[in-house]
This record gives structure tokens, sequence and C-alpha cells, in this order.
């Protein structure tokens, strides 16, 4: 097996126009969603992306007829006949667990094995079983495989998040969207992602309200219907090339984007420095000569500093005249990057939760290593900022939140190729 890089030779100044592809995490549960569906259902804005691919791979295992032309994808669930996912599509994707609800919802059972760990750390799925099972699931841990039932069908009930979990509340929304009654999601979590589930299933007939604040209600509903429905934009795509402009002191357009989910990440960017325009779905970054450091980035459930753009921007920091601190506060080992940033020339130190980055004058190009998609993305904007040449591995990370990525930054001056 010959093993693709991305050869990056710098540093590159980035400047045009990149359009930003749909969210991958709005795609991956509508598409669970898509199950309950008593018709079919046109998703547009779907990007090609591995996880993508894997998520249509267990719709089509699960009896569905699933079809892409070009952006669009086609789901047709009237066929379904199983209830399981086998073991390496849920080692392919770690965020399969979204499915868990729809399944028993629509099959009355369900036999997944268990997600376990990922590169981020421990992922444990405690918040979606007890979820879950509050509304009548039948649960048994079984030598890592999950053996789900629902003698009497799911019911609504009151579940209270310890903490706002984005696939726990998907997962429970998804369910509840057909069962018997209401229930009440408190602690829901509230990013964009979960507001575009939300519209997606009302397309449908679902009865949700309260979505995009704490208090989630759904009235559940005997069926839902099909629909057609455009997923959001992809802000942590749009926050990756606003890094990206920024670090290579460049000047970009971004289209395709929704400004208001990208609010939580803007102050960040112009607290280094960075100028930017809004228009409805359009964005322009201008990034000065050198770049501020950022006093403090904590991530945090939305509206906060989102987990996924941590990477991305401390490799904006590298570069910063000063010291930038971050705090990773949702995951427990999201640094792994910083590892391969101090090839680059970086000034990282990590001791637990904290990063404290020193910028340097520049960065050296050097054979690195994706450790994850995120921090893969991170390498990559450095790579385009160090001078002379970065091969990055390990792109199978990077493939999967990422469409065109290569084509996007050539298409804006950078100097980068796949091979
Ligand atoms: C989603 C996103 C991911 C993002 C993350 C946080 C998708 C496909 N992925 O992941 O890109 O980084 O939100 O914004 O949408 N937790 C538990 N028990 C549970 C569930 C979660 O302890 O049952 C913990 C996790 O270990 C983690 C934190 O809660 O520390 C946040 O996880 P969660 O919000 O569930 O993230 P995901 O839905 O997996």
């Amino acid at each position: 097996m010959t093993v693709e890089k991305l050869f990056i030779e710098g540093p590159n100044k980035l400047a045009g126009e990149i359009a930003v592809h749909g969210a991958k995490n709005s795609v991956l549960p509508i598409l669970a969603a898509s199950m309950l569906c008593g018709a079919g259902c046109v998703l547009h804005n779907c990007p090609v992306l591995s996880d993508v691919e894997t998520a249509m791979r267990i719709l089509r295992h699960l009896g569905c007829r699933v079809e892409r032309s070009g952006s669009s994808v086609f789901v047709d669930p009237t066929g379904m006949d199983r209830d399981d996912i086998p073991d390496c599509l849920m080692r392919e994707m770690r965020s399969s667990i979204v499915f868990l609800g729809a399944i028993i919802s629509r099959a009355g059972s369900a036999h997944l094995s268990f997600p376990g760990g990922c590169e981020l750390g421990p992922r444990p799925i405690d918040l979606h079983l007890a979820a879950l099972r509050r509304m009548g699931a039948v649960i048994r841990e079984n030598h890592g495989c999950l053996d789900c039932s629902a003698p009497e069908g799911l019911h609504g009930a009151r579940i209270s998040l310890s903490f706002p979990s984005v696939g726990a509340t998907e997962n429970v929304m998804i369910a509840a969207s057909r069962a018997d009654g209401t229930t009440v999601i408190s602690n829901a979590a509230r990013e964009p992602e979960i507001c575009d589930l939300a519209d997606f299933l009302r397309q449908c007939g679902a009865e949700i309200s309260g979505d995009g604040e704490s208090t989630i209600v759904i009235e559940g509903v005997p069926a839902l219907g099909g629909c057609e429905h455009r997923v959001i934009p992809d802000r942590i795509a749009a926050s990756t090339f606003l890094a990206a402009a920024a670090a290579t002191n460049g000047r970009l357009l971004l289209t395709g984007v929704n400004p208001l989910h990208l609010s939580p990440v803007l102050p960040v960017f112009e607290e280094a420095g960075c100028r930017l325009r809004c228009w409805e779905n359009r964005m322009e970054i201008k990034a000065p000569p050198r770049l501020r450091p950022i006093k403090g980035i904590r991530t945090m459930p939305y509206p906060g500093f989102p987990t996924d753009s941590q990477a991305p921007v401390m490799a904006m920091a590298c570069l910063a005249e000063g010291t930038s601190v971050f705090v990773e506060n949702i995951f427990e080992s999201r640094y792994k990057h910083a590892g391969e940033l101090l090839r680059l020339g970086a000034n990282i130190k990590v001791e637990g939760r904290v990063a404290v980055v020193e910028g340097v004058k520049r960065l050296s190009g050097a054979p690195v290593e994706a450790p994850d998609l995120r921090g893969g993305a991170a390498l990559v904007i450095a790579g385009l900022a160090a001078e002379g040449l970065t091969e990055v591995s390990g792109l199978r990370h990077i493939d999967r939140g990422y469409e065109h990525f290569t084509e996007s930054l050539a298409g804006a001056g950078a100097s980068i190729c796949r091979r």
C-alpha cells in the first residue's frame, strides 16, 4: 500500500477565495435521523468526506437505499431490515454511536460494538446510554458489544444531562421524535448542528422546540415523512481557513459560510490583529504583517470557543509576537499536534489541560504526522507558514473532515500538492 503525503513548500501567503463545504457534524446526525422517515429525503450541501461516506455505508448496511449525486445525498429508508452496525464501521467512526437512538426507535432493537477510545482520549457514552434507558431502552453491555431492545417501544422522558454532550443531545432528539409522549432535555447542547438537526426533523413532521437553548422539548409523533434539506456550512472548516489566512499573513474571502455560527471564534482573530468583514454568507479576513498573541483561549460548549478550532488556532498562535495560553476543557487528550508543531520550530509547553505557546518569528519545514483530524489541519497551516518543505503524513485523519483541502488551499495561492 502506498502512503500519500502532502508536500508544502513555504512560506505561502494565502490570497483569494475559498468556498466552504457543508458541516460534517450536521450531516452525520441528519443521516442517522433520516432512517426514521416514512419516505425519501434529499440532503443538499453534503461534503464528500470519509466520515460521511462511512455514515452512508452504515445506512446501506441497515437496508436503506442511499445515493449521492454531487453534493446531494438521497436516502430512502423504507427498506431498512437490519438493526446492527458491524464492528469495522463502528471503529472507522467513533461518532457512529449517534445512530443508536435512531436504530432502536426504528427497529425496536439494536446491536452495536462499543465505540471505545479514540485519538482524543477515552470517549465515554454513559450519557447516551443513561438517556436512552430513561426512554425505555433495555441496554446490555456485553463483551464490548451493546445489545439493546425496547420491548414496549420508546417513551418520552425528562432527561437532565450532567454535561451538554452534543452526541447525547442528538441521540435523544432523534429517538424522542417518534417516541410515545413528551421528552424534555435539560442542559442540552446548543451547537448550530443541534439546530440543523431540529430543522431537518421538523421539516419531516417532528415537533421540537427550544433547540439552540438549554432546554429542548420534543413531542413524539407517530410517524415522520420525507423532506428536502440543505445542511448548514461547516463552521470548523471555516475557522481552519481563517487560521490559515492569519498564519500566512494573507487575505481570504470565504463563501458559503454563516458568520453568526462563527461568532465564538471571531474575537480571537480580531485579538490577533486580523481585520474581518462579514456579510450574510461570506466573510473576509485580512491578517497583519505580524500577529498579536491571544491572552487566553478556553474551549467550552457552544457558544464558547469550540474545541475543534483549538488546534488550527494554536498553529496560528505559534507565529504571534508574544505568549498565547490555551485551556482545553472538552477533551482530555487534545494536544497531540503540539509535539508535531515543535518539529517545525514552534515553542509550546503543555501541562495537563493548559498549553502555553511562545510565538516565534519563523517556523521551518519538516516531516510531520497528523495525529487526528483537527491536529492534522493545524500541521498543514503551520506548514504553509513555515520556510522550506513540510511533508504531512496521516492524511486519512484530514480526509475525515476537509473536502478538497489541497485544491482549496492551492486555489488560494498555496504551494501544496498531494502525492
Ligand atoms: C461532537 C463533535 C466533535 C466535537 C465535540 C465537542 C460530532 C460528530 N462530533 O462530538 O467534533 O469535538 O462534539 O464539541 O458532532 N462525554 C461523556 N459521556 C458521554 C458523552 C460525552 O463523558 O456519554 C464527554 C466526552 O468524553 C467529552 C465531552 O463529554 O469530554 C464532550 O463530548 P460530546 O459533546 O459528546 O462530543 P461528541 O458528540 O462526541
